[in-house]
Formats: structure tokens, sequence, C-alpha cells
């Protein structure tokens, strides 16, 4: 293997490229009043323990007022909080209680589309002549009937939705009940921005920015092309290349304005919710003199097979593909996403862990994969995903990775005094935060010493990166700063594998092992990870 990623540091390192952000999916985290859905006192009281992890942020799902089509990615009012959640004292109450411990709040911005229930929607699609109109994408029927174009919502079907009283079609990327914003509107735009201004105003930290490519379609809405390589194990929506409605230049330019009102109140961040290829994705960040998003999240960990050489290659394209001033970042797992130890198993998932926190790039991690939720079985009558019930023949459904935090061994895993709104994963009973916390060697215990040893350690939190020589199955990487130096060598398959050190090197010290123990033979046990000092060998 070759070195091609190499990268250094640059001087100032705010919070959000130094630290580790945590998301919250706060419907499954903590439930406080026993309706078996979690809610902001319940994250409140799980505070510590996040505070406990190490991590620096918490990037918390969306909480606002919903009639939950999508779990609350379908807005009804940007700037309010739903009662199932709490309310905006409870709100305040989290977001001091954060920054009391030194903890950032990141809040789910959703632009692409409000509710059909909004106040805004309900305007628009009241008659033809309301000034709320021109706020969503409404058009008529294609010249020979039916629907204006050929898009496809990413959640299967038509993209457009007949509207009878007003005899139009409106537009919608994902469900019918998320009608998709018209961000061409001045109106709109200044609406929106003044939701962020709201938030920012009361203290939050920054947004993640759900679908932020989507958000501007292209002039006329022509219809997308076919994609010739579809297969009917992708979902409806591949059967289109999404060239006209996505990723188009006034969609940067947006992002733009958003990160201008954004530095303009300090260090707050965007992460903008992105998939493209590299080189359009890296786009993303602007331009020095006119930045877009901070962190365009990078979900390639997510997206491609689990062995070294597409390992090797990923990260080696995606540095490459980086601009200068752009900060890296990886994620390998969401409220969206598979979790990760059902995808690759445990064994690996301890070592996804090492990786995701010793990569260079900001590292988000998403609850529940800290101790190693794995599958889950969602009983049919049980399936809550909308997406799942639009594309039942796919394995697709979300619900899997959405299931309730298991806290202790008490009932309903500490979670709910109610019935929990998805089942616990089956067990539960062991693989708990408490039982966790308790066990030398667990997925807990070790993601707790990674963070830490990030925290500590300006090689991996800061430094600079170098794809390393590794045997077959093992990915190994170098980190440094300033004199330190350290290898980092995972093996991605259950057999023992060689260690390759660099030339003119030993081993200082090991700084973390994915198992509890490593021989210093020059072996790698199989589903072996290190974080190794090194030190010149004279
Ligand atoms: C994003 C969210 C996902 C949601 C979709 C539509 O991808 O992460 O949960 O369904 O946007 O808002």
């Amino acid at each position: 293997m070759s070195s091609p990623a190499l990268s250094g540091a640059v001087a100032h390192h705010p919070w959000w490229e130094s630290g580790v952000i945590y998301q919250v999916y706060p419907r499954s985290f903590q439930d406080s009043d026993g309706d078996g859905i979690g809610d902001l006192a319940g994250v409140l009281a799980r505070l510590d323990y996040i505070a406990a992890l190490g991590v620096d942020a918490i990037w918390l799902s969306p909480v606002f007022p919903s009639p939950m089509a999508d779990f609350g990615y379908d807005v009804a009012d940007y700037c309010g909080i739903d009662p199932m959640f709490g309310d905006l004292a409870a709100f305040d109450s989290l977001l001091a209680a954060a920054h009391a411990r030194g903890l950032k709040l990141i809040l789910d911005f959703v632009p692409n589309h409000s509710s059909d229930q909004h106040p805004w929607f309900l305007a628009s699609r009241s008659s033809r002549d309301d000034p709320k109109r021109d706020w969503y994408i409404w058009r008529d029927p294609a010249p020979g009937g039916g629907p204006p174009n050929n898009w496809i919502s990413d959640f299967g079907g038509s993209a457009w939705e007949w509207d009878a009283r007003t005899g139009q079609y409106y537009l919608h990327a994902f469900l019918k009940e998320q009608p998709d914003l018209n961000w061409r509107n001045p109106a709109l735009r200044d609406a929106m921005m003044d939701v962020l201004r709201f938030w920012m105003d009361r203290g939050v930290d920054g947004f993640r920015i759900d679908v932020l490519w989507h958000i501007v379609k292209a002039e006329g809405l022509p219809d997308n092309p076919p994609n010739p390589h579809w297969t009917p194990a992708q979902t409806e929506r591949d059967k289109l290349i999404q060239r006209y409605s996505t990723d188009q230049p006034e969609a940067h330019a947006i992002a733009a304005d958003m990160r201008a009102l954004a530095d303009g109140y300090g260090e707050r961040v965007l992460i903008g919710e992105i998939f493209l290829p590299n080189d359009r994705h890296a786009r993303w960040y602007g331009a020095p003199d006119r930045p877009q998003v901070h962190l365009p999240f990078n979900f390639q960990l997510i997206e491609n097979d689990w062995n070294a050489a597409t390992l090797n290659r990923i990260i080696a394209d995606y540095e490459a593909s980086l601009p200068p001033f752009g900060w890296p970042n990886w994620v390998i797992g969401s409220h969206d996403a598979p979790r990760i130890s059902a995808r690759i198993g445990e064994a690996q998932a301890r070592v996804a862990a090492m990786l995701l926190l010793t990569l260079r790039g900001t590292p988000t991690l998403y609850q529940g994969d800290e101790i190693g939720i794995g599958p889950v079985d969602i009983p049919p009558d049980r399936i809550r995903d909308p997406q799942h019930w639009r594309q039942p023949t796919l394995d697709i459904g979300r619900d899997r990775s959405r299931t309730p935090m298991p806290w202790d061994a008490s009932a309903n895993a500490g979670f709910t005094t109610g019935k929990p709104w998805l089942p616990l994963n089956a067990d539960w009973p062991v693989r708990n935060v408490d039982a966790q916390l308790a066990d030398p060697v667990s997925m807990l215990a070790l993601y707790r010493a990674l963070i830490a040893l990030r925290r500590v350690t300006r090689a991996l939190a800061i430094g600079g990166i170098a794809i390393a020589v590794g045997d077959s199955d093992v990915l190994a990487y170098e980190r440094w700063h300033d004199d330190d130096r350290l290898l980092i060598a995972l093996n991605l398959c259950a057999e023992p594998r060689q260690l390759l050190l660099p030339v003119g090197v030993r081993i200082a010290e090991v700084l973390a092992s994915t198992l509890p123990s490593h021989p210093m033979d020059g072996t790698l046990h199989g589903d072996g990870g290190l974080v190794l000092r090194l030190e010149r060998d004279d």
C-alpha cells in the first residue's frame, strides 16, 4: 500500500474540529413521564452519562412540534418544542445544564420541507392566491395530465401529490406529509434564516442541517435522467439520477448565507447532511472567502464494504478530495443507518470504534453504538418507520437503529415506566449501560478509553495522517503532531496478521487496544486493533 494521504495540522482548532459529537435521538434516549417516548427532561437526567463519555457536543435529532409522520423530520413549528418532548423552558434548562458541563448543543434544522400541518403549508394550500402559495413548490399537471415531472420521492412513489381543491400538485422529496419548501422565494428564505437566529439567540452551538443538498431544485424542474445501473435491490428513488432535484448552485449560495449568519454569532458549527461523490461533496465547504458548512457529513464508513482495501481507498480518496481549509469528519452510525454492530459484528465494531476515534477529522458517534447494540428484531406489528411501509420489499427499516437506550437491568431497561415506543434490544438485560460501566473490557469502556485518549493526544485530535503499509487485511495509518508519532493498526479479519512497523522505529507504548490482551511479538490478534506510540530505533 502506498502513502497517498498526507495532511498536516492547521493552527487554530475550534471545538468542532478537535471534539467528538454524540448524536442523541430523543425519542429513544430516556423517558421521564412514562409515555414510552424519550423527552428533554430525560436527556437532562442522563447528561452526566454523556459528559462522562468524554464527548464535546450533543446533536439532538428534531424536538420541534410535529405530527411525527417522519418522527420529527416533519416540522410544524420551527421555533417551538413538541409537548411530547417538553417545552421551551425544558429546552433552556437542558441547554444551560449542557453548557454547565462543558457540552455544546447542536440542533437539527430541517430546511428542505416542513410538515403538511405547518401553518405556512396550510395557508399555501388554502388557495392559489394565498401570499404563502409560493413558499412551497406547486405546479400544474403535465400537458397530458399526471405529475409535472418524473421525480421520485426518496421514500418511493412519485414526488408529487395532487391537491384537488386548488387543482395543482405540490412537490415532496420525502413523504407527502413533508412538502418541499421553496427557497427561491425571498420571504420564505428570510423566515428560515430567522429560525436560525431564534435558536442561536437562545444559545445553541450550531445545527445539523437535514438533507442540505436537496433544498433548491433546477429552474423549470426538468425530468431527472434514468440511472442505467439501477437494480431491484436498490430503492425506487435510485431509478433516477437526481441531477435536477438536488445539488444546485443556488443551494450552495444559501449555505454560504447560513454560514455568514452563524459566523456572526461566534463559534457556531454548521454540519450538512449531504450524500454526494467526493468531488461534489467537497464543494459544500465553499471557498475561504465565502465558506459554506464547516462539516459536510461524511458517511463513507457507513456506505462502503468493511475490508482493509476499501477502507484504505476511501480514506485516501476522501483526504485527497478536501480543500486545503476543509476539516474532515467521519460517521459510523445514525438513526437512518443500520447499527454498526449489526452490520459488521461486535468484534469488528470494536475495531470500527478505534477507526472512528483515531482517523483525522471530527467523529460523530450515534447513541447506543457505544454499548454495541446489534441486530434487533422488530415484530411486524411494531414497525413504525414510514420508509419501511412505503418500500416493504426492501430491507431498509430504520426502526432497528432507533430502539430505546437500555440503561440498566430494571423494568424496560430503565428507559421508561410505560411501554417503550419501539422494542428494546433483546439482550438488554445484559447489554445495558450499567452492566458495561461495571465491565472494564466492555464496548463502553473501550469507547470511553478511546475518547479520553483522543482528548489528551494532539496527534489524534488535530494531527496529520498518512496511510502506512499494512499486512493483508490490516488497515494501518500514522498520526502525528510535533514529535509525537503514532501508528494505528487494525486487523479487519478474525485471524491473526502481522504487524508491520515503519522502518527505523520501535514501539514505545501501547496506548489502546480493542482486545484485553495484545502480544508484543509482531502479531496482531484477529479482530485486534492497536494504537501505538512510536519512537526512533537508535
Ligand atoms: C434525513 C433524516 C431522516 C429523514 C429525512 C427526511 O435524511 O436524517 O431521518 O427521514 O432526512 O427529513
